[in-house]
Formats: structure tokens, sequence, C-alpha cells
């Protein structure tokens, strides 16, 4: 539970309740029903809190990754962004679209390595400004650029990007089918779709007390509604006409240096998968 106000917002959301109390209120609920309902305001009370936070404390990519022994904290992360880059065969000529960008990290990285013309869509409009102030400071405001939208309904018309990508955002979906099914709309036929994504794995146990409270604990602290298996999001995928290229779940790597928090070694019970598949044509 949440117990700090701060953050950008501190802001009152449609209720008239402060972020932090819509925010507690909704983790309160035995169910994820009102939180799945709800989404728009628990992502809002969410990063109007944490965005600042996430920031100062951990960069301008608000991702985990595998982290390998001897690499550092800054290195993974940028590795994590250029193999997305890489596995989607970026080129300068493509449009790309990051579907929950946060504030745009990850998009001025890819905009940089590949050449691309990057656009990042999120729900939270501080870090819209925040990350086009950055994309400013950095020089990139020609080829990166943030959108405050919801990846529901994107502002977009059909088949407009070359590749799409993101990185643990589809997780704050109440129905993946419905965000996927947006990303196909926007691509172009033949276009790819690489995402990281917070999963349960196959070592999640629903009748075990602990990996339960493991779970819920995860949904608290990031701002999740009800957490999927990964084989749900690979199905959501085919289901809404995506072809299913890979899936995979990271490997654990223990370290020393990471703190157990951290470690996917640790923490086996959920995990960001990179999925990966390509648009069929419309
Ligand atoms: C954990 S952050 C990751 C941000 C970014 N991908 C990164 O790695 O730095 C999740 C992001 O998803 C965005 N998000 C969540 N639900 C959304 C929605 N319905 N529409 C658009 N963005 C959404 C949040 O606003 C936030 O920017």
């Amino acid at each position: 539970m949440v117990t700090a106000l701060g953050g950008a917002g501190g802001g009152t959301c449609g209720s008239g309740l402060k972020d932090i109390d819509v925010y507690n209120e909704m983790h309160g609920a035995d169910k994820a029903d009102g939180r799945n309902s709800s989404y728009v305001d628990l992502v809002n009370s969410y990063y109007n809190l944490a965005t600042d936070f996430y920031e100062v404390g951990w960069g301008q990519s608000f991702h985990f990754a595998e982290r390998w022994p001897g690499e550092s904290f800054h290195a993974s992360i940028a590795r994590h962004e250029y193999f997305l880059a890489l596995k989607l065969g970026l080129q300068p000529t493509d449009t790309v679209l990051d579907c929950g960008c946060g504030i745009g990290g990850p998009l001025r990285n890819i905009a940089r390595f590949s050449g691309s013309d990057v656009t990042g869509v999120t729900l939270n409009q501080y870090q819209v400004d925040r990350g086009n102030a950055l994309c400013r400071e950095a020089g990139l405001q020609d080829s990166s650029r943030l959108v405050q939208a919801d990846f529901h309904k994107l502002p977009f018309p059909d088949n407009h990007f070359d590749h799409c990508y993101s990185i643990e955002a589809c997780c704050h979906s109440p129905d993946r089918k419905d965000v996927y099914a947006e990303v196909l709309r926007v691509l172009k036929p033949g276009g790819m779709f690489a995402s990281y994504e917070w999963c349960l794995t196959d070592k999640h146990d629903q009748t075990n007390n602990r990996h339960l409270w493991s779970k819920k604990k995860i949904e608290e602290g990031d701002g999740l509604p009800d957490m999927l298996h990964t084989s749900a999001c690979d199905a959501a995928l085919k289901l809404v006409g995506f072809e299913f290229l890979e899936g995979k779940v990271p490997r654990a790597v223990p370290s020393p240096r990471l703190r157990p928090s951290l470690s996917p070694a640790t923490t086996p019970l959920a995990s960001m998968s990179p999925d990966v598949a390509t648009g069929s044509p419309h």
C-alpha cells in the first residue's frame, strides 16, 4: 500500500479524492474488478504520485531489465531497449509507436539508436509534458515526441506506423485484447509488434497463499489491474489477428550485486516476458 504523498500530482481524481486515496481504495478491495473498470484513475493516480520518484531514483526509463553479472544498471536498461529495436529491425525510414511510453527514456534511446521516428503515447499528461521537455533538451524533438492518449483508443489512422513496441505498459490494460487490437489497427500490414510484459509464469500456483500475496504486492506496487499468465497475452495477440513469432521468459541470472527484490532469480513467480509478434495484412 502506498503511504507517501508526493510526485507530480497529489491531484484530485474524478471522485474528489486525492490520488493517494483513490489508489489505496482501489487496492484495498478484495477483487480486481474496480481496478479493471477504473483503470484510467488507477493509472493516473499511480503515475501522478510515482513519476518524479521514478525519474530521480531509477532514471528516464521506467522498466526492469535482465542484468548480467558485472553489467551496470544503466547498461542493462539500455541493452534491453536496443534489443527491442534490433528485434523489430528498425530502420531510419521507419515510423514507430511506443505504446505506454512513460517520460520517454526508451523512446529517445531507440530514436537515437535506430534513427527511426518514434511517437510515444501515455495516459498521463504530466509524463507527456516532462517527456517532451526532455526530447527538446536532447535535441530530439524532430524525431521523437509524446502524445497524451489511451492506448485502447489510439488517435492515429489505420495502417499508420511501420512498427510498434511496448515496455511494461500493456500490463496496465484490463483487457489485453483491446490494446493489442488497437496496435494492430494502427500498424501497416506486415508491421511488427514487440512487447515486454509483466506476466505470471508457470511457477505461479493459485492455491499457494505466498504466491497470491506476491502477485497482489506486485499489482499494488506497480499500479496494475489483475496480472495475467504469459499464455493469456500470447493468446490475446493471436486472437486479434497477429501472427505470433516468439515469446520468452527471461533467464534467471543470479547476481550477488542485485538487491533480492530486483533479481528475477529470487522473484520467479512473475516476469517481464518479451513477446514478439508480426501483424498480418488487414
Ligand atoms: C511502467 S511505465 C513504462 C513506461 C515506459 N515504457 C518505460 O519503460 O519507460 C507504464 C506506462 O504505461 C502507461 N499507460 C498505462 N495505461 C495506459 C493507457 N491505457 N494508455 C496509455 N498509456 C498507458 C503509463 O502512463 C506509463 O507511462
